[in-house]
């Protein structure tokens, strides 16, 4: 038969750069950690630089290459700072995985201007920053991957995530016009959307919502981290190179 000598790698991401927002813990850390063992650059970019200094550490001690930037994802000026950096550094940028992200519930009929702009600010408009920042990198290179954190809320809904679904199905939306616009520019665009995984974010969610979250799911589980990371592992290489504008439902089958 044609085309069969597949070649299996063992460094999936060997001599990549990539990018990760929020990667000082939660699925951005674990994705962090993953793609440097597969032989990535690792940027590690988060608001909090404690967190920023731990994953690199830890990076660097496994063997792996890091730097790590502290960026508000909100802030466009942080944003041509990452950039730059990981330009100056790595002289190029394969991957960028948009994972920064946060959660401000509440019920619609209590929901504040404040708690609805700032979900905005940093799912939506972070995403688009750092995408489109990184896009004018890749579309130079004419290669790249842009991966979006979205979440199963974005497609589904889920009570008292008004602003955070709102930007998590808008994400999709981004994500499905960047496919179009910079496909032909060997850039390709995927989101990944997650069920209810393990991390600090969820840590707020009342037991009585994750225990729900948990029976519904029909692998009677919540996910972890490198579930998700590893999706991203998945998409951001060559393995995937087909794949394009597509939403990955990481979620234990939750909304069947
Ligand atoms: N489905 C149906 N009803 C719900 C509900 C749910 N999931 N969650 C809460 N309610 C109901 C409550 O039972 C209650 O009803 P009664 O008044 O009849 O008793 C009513 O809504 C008010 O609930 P609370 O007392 O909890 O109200 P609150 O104002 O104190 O809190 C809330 C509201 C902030 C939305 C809180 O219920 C909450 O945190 N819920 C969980 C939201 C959630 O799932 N967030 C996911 C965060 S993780 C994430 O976002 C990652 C991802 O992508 C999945
Ligand atoms: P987390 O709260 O554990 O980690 C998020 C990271 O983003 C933190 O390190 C935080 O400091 C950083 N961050 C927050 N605001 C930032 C900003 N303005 N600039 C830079 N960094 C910032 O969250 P988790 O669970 O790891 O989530 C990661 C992504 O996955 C988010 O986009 C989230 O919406 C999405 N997601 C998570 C799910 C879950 O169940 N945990 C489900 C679906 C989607």
């Amino acid at each position: 038969m044609r085309d069969m000598n597949i070649e299996v790698k063992k460094m999936r991401l060997k001599n990549k750069t990539g990018i990760i927002t929020g990667s000082g813990r939660g699925i951005g850390k674990v994705t962090a950690l993953i793609f440097a063992q597969e032989g990535a650059n690792v940027i590690v970019s988060d608001i909090n630089k404690e967190d920023v200094d731990q994953t690199v550490a830890e990076i660097i001690s496994n063997g792996g290459e890091a730097i790590g930037v502290v960026v508000d994802v909100s802030k466009k000026d942080d944003i041509k700072k990452l950039i730059d950096e990981a330009v100056s550094k790595y002289g190029k940028i394969d991957i960028l995985v948009n994972n920064a992200g946060i959660t401000m519930d509440s019920a619609l009929l209590k929901m504040t201007d404040e708690q609805f702009d700032t979900v905005i600010d940093v799912n939506l408009k972070g995403v688009y920053y750092c995408g489109q920042a990184a896009a004018k990198v890749m579309a130079q290179q004419q290669s790249g991957v842009i991966l979006n954190a979205s979440s199963f809320t974005g497609i589904y809904g889920n009570y008292g995530q008004t602003n955070y679904a709102a930007t998590k199905s808008a994400v999709i939306g981004m994500t499905k016009v960047w496919a179009k616009e910079l496909g032909p520019k060997g850039i390709r665009v995927n989101a990944v959307a997650p069920g209810f995984i393990v991390t600090p974010m969820t840590d707020k969610v009342p037991d009585k919502v994750l225990e729900i979250m948990k029976e519904k799911c029909p692998l009677k589980m919540l996910g972890k981290p490198e579930d998700i990371a590893y999706a991203y592992l998945y998409l951001a290489s060559d393995e995937a190179k087909f794949i394009n504008g597509v939403v990955l439902e990481v979620t234990g089958g939750l909304t069947l």
